[in-house]
């Protein structure tokens, strides 16, 4: 067990947690009533919100499966929230049994559930760090004992960069992300992009506020694809999550949400050396 990093927040029953929260959109256990409160609060707000938490979950597993495909056998999922079903060394061994995996998320509850569940297998490996402090993460013990970041790595923010605020400086995070990753790696997120009410959004994110995040930001489609830089866009493009690649299995959600969560994929240009 590594040393508790101060930066970090502490376990609290007493207020909404956000991986909680998402637990309980998702249909999980491991949530308190404070956390269902909140998220029943943003439910009447977003409907969709269950719906929404389903379908990031099928597209992260979608683009699991495609990246296994193009040959990536090492993932970084950054902000991996509680353990659930389809969890990306899972999806990653149906294809390639020797994938290896970092999880990194800065809540200890998190810590805690996937400590006890992910680690110990040799190829898996949790790291409770912050988001907002992409060289530690990348340099931490944990992570280079699995992923070799000479060689291509797919990088995934699957529904939490809209949970960095701008004063948290998320393009300057993604871009040390960008940079020390080796070309032919991959750029995976999904990100909130409004298309609600004003009076709406500003409750969302009041709600968010309560919690164990500062709130959260949608931002334009635009911006959200500054976050890729020169990476090379995979087909097609950046949509509607659950537009990404659908499968027929991912249909029994409907013929497709309101365009509030838009998924993207890029890949870093160039060629390995030697
Ligand atoms: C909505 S959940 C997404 C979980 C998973 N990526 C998925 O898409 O199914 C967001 C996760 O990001 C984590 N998180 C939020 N801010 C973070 C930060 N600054 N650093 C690390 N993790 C963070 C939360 O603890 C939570 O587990």
């Amino acid at each position: 067990m590594t040393e508790r990093n101060a930066s970090l927040p502490e376990f609290t029953a007493k207020t909404a947690n956000l991986a909680r929260m998402y637990d309980y959109f998702l249909g999980g256990k491991d949530n308190f009533a404070v956390d269902r409160e909140a998220a029943e609060a943003i439910m009447e707000l977003i409907p969709e919100a269950p719906a929404l938490a389903r379908a990031n979950r099928a597209f992260l597993r979608r683009a699991v499966g495609f990246l296994t495909a193009e040959g990536i056998d090492q993932f970084i999922d950054l902000g991996s929230g509680l353990p659930t079903g389809g969890n990306v060394h899972e999806v990653a061994g149906e294809t390639r049994p020797a994938a290896r995996v970092a999880y990194v998320d800065n809540d200890p509850v998190v810590a805690a559930h996937a400590r006890a569940l992910l680690e110990g297998r040799g190829s898996t490996v949790f790291v409770h760090a912050d988001l907002r402090q992409p060289e530690t993460i990348l340099s931490s013990p944990e992570l280079t004992r699995v992923i070799d970041l000479d060689r291509p790595v797919a990088v995934l923010l699957v529904s939490i960069l809209h949970f960095l605020q701008n004063a948290d400086d998320p393009f300057g995070v993604v871009r040390a992300l960008r940079e020390r990753v080796a070309p032919g790696s991959y750029l995976v997120l999904t990100h909130g992009s409004g298309g609600r009410e004003p009076d709406a959004e500003e409750s969302v994110r009041e709600i968010y506020r309560g919690s164990s995040v500062a709130g959260a930001v949608d931002r334009s489609p635009a911006e959200i694809m500054a976050f890729f830089d020169d990476f090379e866009l995979v087909e097609p493009g950046l949509v509607e999550c659950s537009r990404w690649r659908p499968e027929p299995r991912d249909r029994a959600d409907g013929p497709g949400l309101p365009g509030y969560l838009l998924a993207g994929m890029a890949r870093k240009p160039g060629v390995m050396a030697g």
